[in-house]
């Protein structure tokens, strides 16, 4: 398998970002998990447009760590919740990329079902994404991080169990998330996508 940079990430995320005096603290909260093998492979999930979720998680988790440190919250509460807040396993968009995985990443495409309102990606990818942080990186979660994770779609999060944010990690996430999508979802239709509202049809076999 090759995990490089396609079509979905025209720079690499890491060389833009290493030039900021934050970095180097940030990258050793994050580099284990950046390295790993279930994370890697991120790079090949399309997240928003034409960003995977390898460059949105790693922009979520350096703005919210940054926002943590200038005014004087968790630096490493914020660093994780938005390295993993978007670590689900069922990718939403499909694409050439993602056909180097498992066939088990693609199953919104290859067993393609209707899909109550409340069962979609923009309803459920939190949960996901918080049984999926257990399981391959447990050692680094609280209890601030996990309700950050899944509430981070908020208002979204008051159709599931979990409801409201409940701290300042899962405010901060909730707000850095919503600041860094909103450039790359470009059209009402991509909103709505997001949402959950409509999914993208399957691009190929
Ligand atoms: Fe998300
Ligand atoms: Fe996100």
């Amino acid at each position: 398998m090759k995990y490089k940079y396609t079509s979905i990430d025209e720079k690499e995320i890491l060389d833009i970002y290493k030039s900021d005096p934050n970095f180097n603290s940030w990258f050793k909260i994050v580099k284990k998990i950046l390295h790993s093998t279930e994370f890697q492979k991120r790079r090949l999930f399309k997240h928003h447009e034409y960003e995977s979720v390898w460059t949105h998680c790693i922009k979520v988790s350096f703005e919210s760590y940054k926002f943590a440190k200038k005014y004087g919250y968790n630096e490493y509460n914020c660093a994780i919740a938005g390295l993993l807040h978007d670590f689900y396993t069922k990718a939403w968009q499909d694409s050439i990329e993602l056909t180097q995985l498992d066939d088990k990443y693609r199953d919104y495409f290859i067993h393609p079902r209707k899909l109550k309102l409340l069962e979609k990606h923009g309803f459920t990818h939190p949960i996901d994404a918080l049984d999926n942080s257990k399981k391959y990186f447990r050692n680094y979660l609280n209890k601030d991080i996990e309700n950050a994770i899944v509430t981070h779609m908020f208002p979204l999060s008051l159709f599931t169990k979990y409801k409201l944010p409940n701290n300042k990690t899962s405010l901060i996430l909730t707000y850095i998330d919503k600041k860094m999508s909103t450039g790359t979802l470009i059209s009402f239709k991509c909103i709505l996508k997001y949402a959950g509202i409509i999914i993208q049809e399957k691009e190929h076999n």
